[in-house]
């Protein structure tokens, strides 16, 4: 009986009075289980001789900690894991087996962790290690504590990156990586800017001249999109980039102080999100953060997906085609 089974059927067979001292909190809720996954199947046809499938998932967050991290950390790890139904491994795990199993290139937008430990980074090295995938960074892939409440700015970042970058099978900030002809270009906007170097690295990605799949964190701006965060779903703040200042307005001032909006970053940024509207190559755009599934046009030449929480088990399944 392996652990999982273990738990289900302990929950099963004991009272919840008698499971008290015995089992965990999370493991008395009797209806406990790792659900299945959820695969929405996309597909994307692009400029290429022959098909191709990958699983794009999206916020794992893994929230583990161990003797090696300070006991404030394991306190928060604690805490947090039950936002993440306390399975998130789980999930992450059983996505990657999904993927092997299809023989998919695993394409992960953010939020392989929900903060800076030693486990979560072990966890992420060993999850990925010999395995074909692609990672943007999310935002708190970057958070040394979740919930620290930092303004959050690229010297912050650079502070994670000290011990996050070496756990990662990519550059954190920047990749681009060209499978069967298409350029798959992963680039961070976790804090809801593209910094200038990253803009002028994917500049020079598209003038290579190959059909591109942007691959980022926050979902990038679209009417529909902030219409659906702020209106359909009633969210205070649409969490995406290049949102406009008259649109933003109403937003409380706390966002503006810890994240960059209304700074000179947003200036570069909305122009960067302009540019890739206009952006022929760009045939889509992968990205989560919002923990919900959702896609809509982002150009003419553009779909883009955000993949739900991996650790609720929503994971895109998504076949490359030749275009017609
Ligand atoms: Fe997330
Ligand atoms: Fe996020």
């Amino acid at each position: 009986m392996n652990r999982r089974e273990f738990l289900r059927r302990g929950a099963a067979l004991c009272s919840a009075a008698s499971l008290a001292s015995f089992f965990p909190a999370w493991a008395q809720d009797q209806t406990w289980e790792v659900p299945e996954l959820t695969i929405t199947s996309i597909t994307i046809p692009l400029p290429i001789e022959r098909e191709f499938t990958a699983l794009h998932i999206s916020d794992s967050h893994l929230a583990y900690a161990d003797d090696r991290d300070s006991e404030e950390k394991r306190a928060r790890a604690d805490k947090r894991i039950e936002v993440f139904k306390n399975h998130p491994l789980e999930m992450l795990q059983a996505a990657l087996r999904h993927a092997e199993e299809k023989g998919q290139i695993v394409l992960h937008t953010g939020d392989m962790i929900d903060f800076v430990t030693a486990k979560n980074l072990d966890l992420t090295r060993e999850a990925l290690a010999d395995r074909d995938c692609l990672l943007s960074a999310g935002n708190h892939d970057f958070y040394p504590m979740q919930g620290d409440g930092a303004v959050q700015d690229e010297e912050y970042k650079q502070r994670a990156m000290v011990d996050a970058q070496p756990a990662w099978p990519n550059d954190m900030r920047f990749c681009a990586r060209v499978i069967n002809g298409v350029n798959f270009v992963a680039f961070d906007d976790a804090f809801y800017y593209v910094a200038d170097d990253l803009i002028d690295r994917f500049r020079a990605e598209a003038a290579k001249g190959l059909p591109i799949v942007a691959m980022c964190h926050c979902p990038l701006y679209t009417p529909e999109l902030y219409k659906h965060c702020v209106e359909s779903r009633g969210d205070h703040v649409a969490l995406i980039v290049g949102a406009s200042d008259e649109e933003m307005a109403h937003y409380p001032e706390s966002y503006f102080k810890r994240y960059r909006w209304g700074h000179d970053e947003q200036i570069a940024t909305r122009a960067f999100v302009d540019y890739l509207r206009g952006e022929p190559l760009l045939k889509a755009v992968l990205c989560g953060h919002l923990h919900f599934s959702w896609q809509g046009q982002f150009s003419d030449t553009a779909p883009q997906y955000i993949a739900g929480a991996n650790f609720k088990g929503q994971v895109n399944e998504i076949t490359f085609v030749p275009a017609a």
